[in-house]
């Protein structure tokens, strides 16, 4: 695939988020926006450090995912200034001399201790915007994450730029890698954790650097929504595979769900078949000026038409959604934003000033109650399950007699089916980010 060069594009994208910073400064009274990478964490009682996580703020204007104890200061009108902590430390690998093509839109001070920022931070701390955790606090530079600066940086975050989709088209080609490895492995008859060996020995990524922990589930696992226990022996036999995976691009994510059947269990794919061809309507459907609350509700009526074509609810789609048994076979949202976290921020954001637009009522898991706009992206993931729990609950709100409990107890063993893609919103016609990879 010919991908764009994110280098080509990433000084237009810091113009965006120069722009960006501006106008939320203006709006919180700063003066400076003032950014640390975040800080090792360590284990209770131990000398361990959790897996680093880079502050999403920082890694929004560097590809830099691994370089903790350092600060980006942004001065409306001035460089940008970025403090590199670059240790002197033989125990671990330290970060590289700084390279790349962000290099030169930069001026780099490199330090050798974290106490060495302080000097080249800006002088007063109280007219800067400081947006950390707490554990970020170096001397009287204390994380305030001011309100109206969060506000506006999030909720403009929703709008990706042209090198930050170069980067999740990246994301994509990385984790279609995995998932045709994964296919293969479950065809060959591995294990959960074989199965996730094989994923990230072909995407070259493992947990510290994954956006999320591989759902990897064989047969009945497929009904735990977010599965990540990996057992270590191929249940017999293995009747079907979902696969929830996905990679990182400098920071950015792909999210992608895929679920297969073992040959000869022909019904189940027919069943894979009817919720792909309908997740394809689905992604077909994001459009500028689309509300996704409308999609996520869409999705319930698709999927329960699908259900009762094959038999497993004898009610109609609508009937289905108002009594709450839809809810019991797809469980959660349609779908999120993604972009430099999996599930991105400002999905529940009613203006770039704050306020929020609530879920519909009977929709707690949604994660994005937003009108699409273009420079979005969204995942669009649908599923049925057959989840004894949510199903339990359909009988003791005397709903039993909306289901074909024979037919429950036929698709059980396989789990579930969700089918996931990342589709860029346009000024027309959707882009799937995900499909042409998987076409390619
Ligand atoms: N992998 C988590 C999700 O699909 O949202
Ligand atoms: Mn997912
Ligand atoms: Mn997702």
């Amino acid at each position: 695939m010919n991908l764009p060069d994110p280098g080509a594009l990433y000084s237009d994208h810091l113009g965006v988020l120069a722009r960006r910073a501006d106008e939320a400064l203006a709006r919180g009274g700063f003066d400076h926006l003032v950014v640390p990478s975040g800080r090792l964490h360590y284990q209770l009682f131990d000398d361990r450090d959790y897996p680093y996580a880079v502050n999403p703020q920082f890694k929004t204007w560097l590809p830099l995912t691994r370089l903790p104890d350092s600060w980006l200061v942004y001065t409306p009108g001035r460089r940008p200034q970025l403090v590199y902590h670059q240790p002197h430390d033989y125990w671990h690998a330290v970060p590289a001399a700084p390279s790349g093509w962000w290099v030169e839109h930069f001026d780099i001070h490199v330090i050798r201790t974290p106490e060495e920022a302080l000097a080249l931070l800006p002088k007063d701390p109280a007219r800067c915007a400081i947006l950390g955790e707490p554990q970020s606090a170096l001397g009287s530079f204390v994380p305030n994450n001011p309100q109206p600066v969060i506000d506006y940086l999030e909720y403009q975050r929703a709008f990706k730029t042209p090198y930050e989709i170069a980067l999740m088209r990246q994301a994509q080609v990385h984790a279609v890698r995995g998932h045709r490895a994964a296919e293969a492995a479950f065809r060959a008859g591995a294990s959960e954790f074989g199965i996730h060996m094989a994923y990230c020995s072909a995407v070259g990524q493992d947990a510290n650097e994954l956006p999320y922990g591989n759902i990897i589930a064989l047969d009945e696992h497929a009904a735990v929504l977010h599965y990540t226990d990996l057992g270590h022996t191929t249940p017999q036999p293995a009747r079907s595979f979902l696969i929830d995976a996905g990679a990182s691009a400098h920071g950015y994510a792909s999210d992608i769900t895929r679920t297969y059947a073992a040959a000869g269990h022909d019904e189940f794919q027919a069943l894979i078949d009817a919720v792909d061809a309908a997740q394809r309507k689905m992604c077909a459907a994001v459009r500028g000026g689309f509300d996704y609350k409308q999609l996520h509700v869409d999705a319930h009526l698709a999927l329960m038409g699908i259900l009762k074509d094959f038999g497993v609810i004898t009610v109609s789609p609508e009937a289905a959604l108002a009594s709450g048994v839809s809810a019991a076979f797809f469980p959660h949202g349609i779908g999120h934003l993604i972009g430099a976290q999996v599930h991105d921020v400002a999905g529940f954001a009613a203006s770039d000033r704050g306020g929020r637009i609530e879920r519909p009522a009977g929709h707690p898991y949604l994660r994005m109650t937003r009108v699409l706009e273009p420079g979005m992206v969204v995942t669009i993931e649908p599923g049925v399950y057959f989840i004894d729990m949510l199903l339990d609950e359909v009988k003791q709100a005397g709903n039993a007699a909306s289901v074909d409990w024979d037919r429950v107890d036929f698709f059980r063993p396989y789990g579930g089916i969700r089918i996931e893609d990342e589709v860029l919103c346009t000024d027309g016609e959707a882009d799937n980010l995900t499909r042409p990879v998987f076409a390619a």
